[in-house]
């Protein structure tokens, strides 16, 4: 740096030296914290209104400053804004700029403000629009997943436990089990939203704002904050509400790689059950037959990605001293990245579950009537016999269907009376599929009825949002 440049610098006045380029780029943050420089416009704005209640500003030279900075915003907006060799984060870009633009009266916006409670308003302004995009995007993927459960209801197919076949569900079940995990991140999601909507702004470098007359509960109103942060110190430190973020997106990323994993088992040539449309899938550059689900590997992959921001986030806040310290820079690209990334992760499960198709033949044909062993145990304990003895006839029936190399259904009801007398005429009715899945008709269930409440119970949560589509 240049000693004019030292000079330009806003913190420059009590140092001389040059500082090594090395450490500029080190130290810099605008290249991505320039992304909140609408937020940081408006934070900065707000405050040049509040501080005409302290008098540090008249009316008129709040109007300038908030016109100058209706200038500068304009120039994000249109892509002038011209990046000097000192700028170092939006924060000093922007107070530059304005300086150019409308004078040393500039120069007063700072007054009892750091760019520790700056940065962490900017920050919190910037999440909660987020929130309410991803509050959308997560709304309409549950909404997509329970009009298709609808639409889809009639098919039946296997459901697993350890990936062995265990029990016919409907399909519109398996795809609400997903929906459930997903219901629970909406849950958690708004829960968050208040935790982030808490003002920062007025609590200066550490010890709070020293001007009479700030009135930070207007602030947090004309901001659109929720609340205001009740200690000064803790707020320019604070970053929970970024790691609850990237917890929350961790979490969702786990959810949509269990979902992911599932349909890429479900759509290999083994399965069948479901096919991806030309849109989410690729050709291999040398195997012409075939069609990869990479949306789906990629939703899988990018599971650990996120959590690889929150854990990484975790570490550098861990043990740093009170209030404000560099470290706490590395809050914004893994807040940014896994924003961004969750964003891109919904969208594409959306694209994947509303244009798949199924193949409901393939579900029939993967249903065998050993599947419906356990119905065949309950049969009897319907006649009266404890759960753990027709357990035990239900397995000896499996075991003869093996010795006679045909399936479970296949016993005659004279078979099946050699295993236990309480078998009557009305067996039969065990091997229907359809049957079997009705009787779970309890509520959580894979009936028509206790699939259709979840159903109702889904499209009432998205309603439930303020924020939602
Ligand atoms: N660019 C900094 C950040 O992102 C802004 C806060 C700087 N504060 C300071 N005291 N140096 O965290």
């Amino acid at each position: 740096m240049t000693d004019q440049a030292s000079k330009t610098k806003l913190w420059g006045g009590r140092f001389t030296g040059a500082t090594d380029p090395v450490m500029h780029r080190f130290n810099e943050s605008l290249s991505y914290d320039k992304r909140m420089w609408a937020q940081d416009i408006r934070g900065s704005q707000a405050y040049a209104r509040a501080l005409i209640g302290c008098g540090i500003l008249t009316e008129k030279e709040a109007e300038e400053i908030v016109a100058g900075l209706d200038r500068v915003g304009n120039e994000w907006r249109e892509g002038t804004f011209k990046i000097e060799a000192d700028d170092e984060d939006i924060h000093t870009a922007n107070e530059r700029r304005l300086k150019e633009l409308i004078g040393p009266v500039a120069g007063k916006l700072h007054t009892g403000r750091s760019r520790n409670d700056q940065v962490a308003t900017d920050m919190r302004m910037w999440l909660l629009d987020e929130i309410d995009a991803l509050e959308k995007l997560l709304s309409v993927l549950i909404e997509t997943m329970a009009k298709r459960a609808e639409v889809e209801i009639d098919h039946i197919f296997p459901g697993y436990t350890h990936l062995q076949r265990a029990q016919p569900i409907r399909w519109a079940h398996f795809l609400l089990s997903h929906a459930a995990y997903l219901a629970t991140d909406l849950d958690r999601l708004r829960a968050l939203r208040p935790r982030v909507s808490v003002l920062p702004l007025g609590a200066g470098p550490l010890a709070g704002n020293p001007f009479a007359g700030l009135d930070r509960e207007a602030l947090a109103k004309a901001l659109g904050f929720d609340s205001v942060g009740p200690n000064s110190m803790h707020s320019v430190s604070d970053r929970d509400f970024v790691i609850e973020t990237l917890m929350w997106t961790s979490l969702l990323g786990t959810h949509l790689s269990k979902l992911a994993e599932d349909l890429i088992i479900y759509s290999s040539s083994e399965f069948g059950f479901v096919q991806l449309s030309d849109a989410y899938s690729t050709g291999s550059s040398i195997m012409p037959q075939k069609k990869n689900p990479d949306s789906l590997e990629l939703l899988r992959g990018k599971s650990g990605r996120l959590f690889g921001n929150l854990a990484g986030f975790m570490m550098s806040v861990k043990g740093i001293p009170s209030t404000y310290n560099k470290d706490l820079q590395e809050d914004k690209e893994p807040l940014f990245d896994s924003v961004d990334t969750t964003t891109a992760c919904l969208q594409i499960a959306t694209g994947v579950v509303s244009t798949m198709s199924i193949n409901g033949e393939r579900m029939r044909a993967a249903l065998t009537p050993d599947m419906l062993a356990t119905d065949l145990a309950d049969y009897l304990v319907r006649k009266g016999i404890p759960f753990r003895e027709t357990h035990h006839i239900s397995g000896s029936a499996v075991k003869l269907s093996e010795e006679r190399g045909c399936q479970l259904s296949d016993l005659s009801l004279e078979d099946l009376r050699s295993l236990n007398p309480a078998f009557e005429e009305d067996v039969m009715r065990v091997w229907d599929p359809s049957e079997s899945v009705e009787r779970r008709n309890a509520i959580g269930g894979t009936s028509r009825r206790a699939v259709l409440e979840q159903v109702t119970r889904l499209h009432a949560l998205v309603n439930a949002g303020v924020h939602s589509a």
